[in-house]
């Protein structure tokens, strides 16, 4: 069942129709000066919701976590605190049972050790 007249569902005929593609709205946004590039993460063990939030339960996306400075480098000294399986990097609703002892096993299992230059995000 589609709702035909839902205002969303028009914008997608309104660009079909014209030919232009629906603008991207970006949300996350970091500055041009701030360097990041998600597979190294994403192949680390760090799950989407760790740095998005729980994107699966919003209806409108938004920004759920600062993305400043403080919060890279937070992760980057501590990772044990956010590493997960990398089966589960995808589950929104995944939770360790113990992250405490998890994090470790997973940090030394992975060989994480995250940099903390300035080089590293500012180049
Ligand atoms: C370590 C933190 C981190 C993880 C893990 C992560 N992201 Fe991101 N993501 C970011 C940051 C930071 C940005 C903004 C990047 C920029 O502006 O250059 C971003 C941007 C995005 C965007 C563009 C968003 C927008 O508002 O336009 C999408 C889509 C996205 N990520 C999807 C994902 C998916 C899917 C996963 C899991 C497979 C994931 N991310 C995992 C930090 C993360
Ligand atoms: C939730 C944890 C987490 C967050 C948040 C996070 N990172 Fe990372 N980052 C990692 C891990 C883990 C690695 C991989 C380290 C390794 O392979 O040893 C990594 C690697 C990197 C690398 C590759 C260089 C390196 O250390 O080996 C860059 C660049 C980077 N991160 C930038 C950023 C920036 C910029 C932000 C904030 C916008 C950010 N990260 C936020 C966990 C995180
Ligand atoms: C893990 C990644 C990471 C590392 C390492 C890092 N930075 Fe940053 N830095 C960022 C991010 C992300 C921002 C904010 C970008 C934004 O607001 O969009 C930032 C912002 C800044 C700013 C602008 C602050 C402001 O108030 O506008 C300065 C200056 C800066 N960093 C200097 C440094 C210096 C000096 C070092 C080394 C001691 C360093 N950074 C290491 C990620 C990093």
């Amino acid at each position: 069942m589609i709702k035909k007249d839902s205002p969303e569902i028009m914008k997608i005929r309104k660009s079909v129709a014209d030919n232009v593609p629906i603008e991207w709205v970006k949300v996350h946004h970091l500055a041009d000066y701030a360097y990041f590039d998600h597979s190294r993460h994403v192949k680390s063990g760090m799950g989407c919701a760790t740095c998005h939030g729980n994107i699966h339960q919003q209806a409108v996306v938004r920004q759920s976590e600062p993305l400043s400075m403080g919060w890279c480098l937070d992760c980057h000294r501590n990772p044990e605190k956010y590493v997960r399986p990398k089966s589960e990097i995808t589950n929104m609703d995944w939770k360790a049972e113990n992250q405490e002892v998890l994090g470790k096993e997973l940090v030394a299992t992975y060989h994480l050790n995250p940099k903390q230059d300035c080089s590293v995000c500012h180049r």
